[in-house]
């Protein structure tokens, strides 16, 4: 299994180049099996999910295709997909493929949509939590679905079609929030989602939904409004930036100091994280060409961040921002609120020098300008790459192992910051 050794200590300086949001695209994919005609995706990110989910939905019949190398193309730039789901042979999406990533279970929507049947396997994904599907089954079924749990997979049924429901979330679920607004889009009447995950990745599914045809209200806001199309069609999208992957490196750069322009980053997707890492004495300028995050000088101010749907901060950059914190010039409160189990990095984390106390949802953690090299593992996506930046800062060499988490959702994370200044190489095994 491949490795990713680096060795610390040096600032990073230049560019990188932001790639195309793995949760904004997956959603965007599974959206193709709502219409015969073909769905163009551009600046889809090169990640091992991605890949793994046109496995998914080919199996469903959906044909793919991407486009080649272009003249004058940067290859650091996102490849475009064309889906195309003519004819749908198959609505079961089985436990191989779908135990290999949690969002592929959002088929359940389009397929009952567009199918009126589905029979998908029960979740798996990162392991950072129960991550139960009942907001999912509580919503299809209001909007009319039959469903059953039998084997590890739900199977779901609407003989004449979905219908138009009211349905509040008890709570701000991005998935199900994603699967009932593609399967309202061509249910009959009207559905109202109350509660609803506003997250960029949402409305980013929104707008392009709107662009295939879907009649929908209140995009960006806790209430979405659908009013049901009998068909939808084509269109050609462009995935928004990620901003988990600018998060991340910009903490990379508050840790190591120096200067990186994120290219193509776009601030009004990720206030609340940046404010947290202006905080720590790191300035953050949007420019033309994206964000530019500069660290020239001082300690790292120690900042207090709890996570929350969005507007809030991400869960998604709890991780990296507890290494941020490592490495500090005081003592920080880290709050988790989305998910239960999500500090699996502490003790990767402690194993490069970081003070962290756990008390259930809290982390405090007790900066030191000492985090030194060690063998740590990855454990999950994102508290891999806080395993990543916490090496970049620290003294000597760090080899992060089970980097196959890391595939999932950083794309080039080696070339990327080695173009910086960084040392860093996967060895392959
Ligand atoms: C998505 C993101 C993930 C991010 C998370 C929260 C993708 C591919 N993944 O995951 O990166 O960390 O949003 O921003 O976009 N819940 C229930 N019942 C349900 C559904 C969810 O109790 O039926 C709970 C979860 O256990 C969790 C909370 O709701 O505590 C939020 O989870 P949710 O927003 O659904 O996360 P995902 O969509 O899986």
């Amino acid at each position: 299994m491949d490795k990713i050794r680096i060795v610390g200590g040096n600032e990073l300086n230049g560019t990188i180049s932001i790639s195309g949001a793995k949760n904004a695209a997956l959603p965007l994919m599974i959206a193709s099996l709502l219409t015969d005609e073909t769905l163009t995706l551009e600046n889809v990110p090169r990640l091992r999910d991605v890949a793994q989910l046109t496995q998914i939905l080919s199996n469903h019949g959906v044909d793919y295709s991407v486009d080649g190398k272009r003249a004058g193309e940067d290859p650091l730039k996102g490849q475009t997909l064309h889906l195309t789901a003519g004819r749908i042979v198959d609505t079961t999406a089985p436990y191989e493929l779908v135990s290999k990533m949690r969002a592929s279970f959002w088929v359940i929507g389009p397929l009952l949509a567009r199918m009126h049947q589905a029979r998908v396997s029960l979740p798996g994904g990162c392991a950072i939590g129960t991550r139960p599907v009942d907001f999912f089954i509580d919503a299809l079924e209001a909007m009319g679905a039959d469903i059953e749990i039998d084997k590890g997979y739900i199977l779901a049924s609407c003989s004449g079609g979905l219908k138009g429901a009211h349905i509040v979330f008890p709570k701000v679920s991005v998935g199900a929030t994603h699967t009932a607004l593609m399967a309202a889009t061509l249910a009959q009447g009207t559905t109202i989602l109350e509660n609803a995950a506003r997250e960029p990745e949402v409305s980013d599914l929104a707008h392009c939904l709107v662009g295939m045809g879907a009649k929908i209200s209140g995009i960006g806001t806790d209430k979405l409004v659908i009013e049901g199309v009998d068909r939808l069609h084509g269109y050609r999208h462009s995935v928004i930036p990620d901003r988990i992957e600018t998060g991340t490196y910009a903490m990379a750069v508050a840790m190591t100091g120096g200067s990186v322009l994120l290219e193509g980053a776009r601030e009004e997707l990720m206030e609340s994280a940046l404010d947290a890492i202006r905080k720590t004495g790191t300035q953050i300028t949007q420019t033309n060409e994206g964000l530019q995050v500069t660290r020239t000088n001082g300690g790292i101010q120690p900042a207090d961040i709890s996570t929350e749907p969005f507007p809030g901060f991400p869960t998604d950059l709890q991780a990296q921002f507890m290494a941020l914190m490592a490495r500090s010039k005081g003592t920080s409160r880290i709050t988790e609120n989305i998910f239960e189990n999500r500090f699996m990095h502490v003790q990767e984390l402690a194993r490069l020098g970081a003070r962290i106390q756990l008390d259930g949802q809290v982390a405090t953690v007790e900066g030191t300008d000492q985090l030194h090299g060690a063998q740590v593992m990855a454990t999950d996506l994102r508290a891999s790459v806080s395993l990543v930046i916490a090496g970049l800062a620290a003294e000597g060499e760090t080899t992060v192992s089970r980097v196959y988490h890391l595939d999932r959702g950083f794309e080039r994370l080696e070339d990327k910051l080695s173009r910086c200044g960084a040392q860093i190489e996967r060895i392959s095994a």
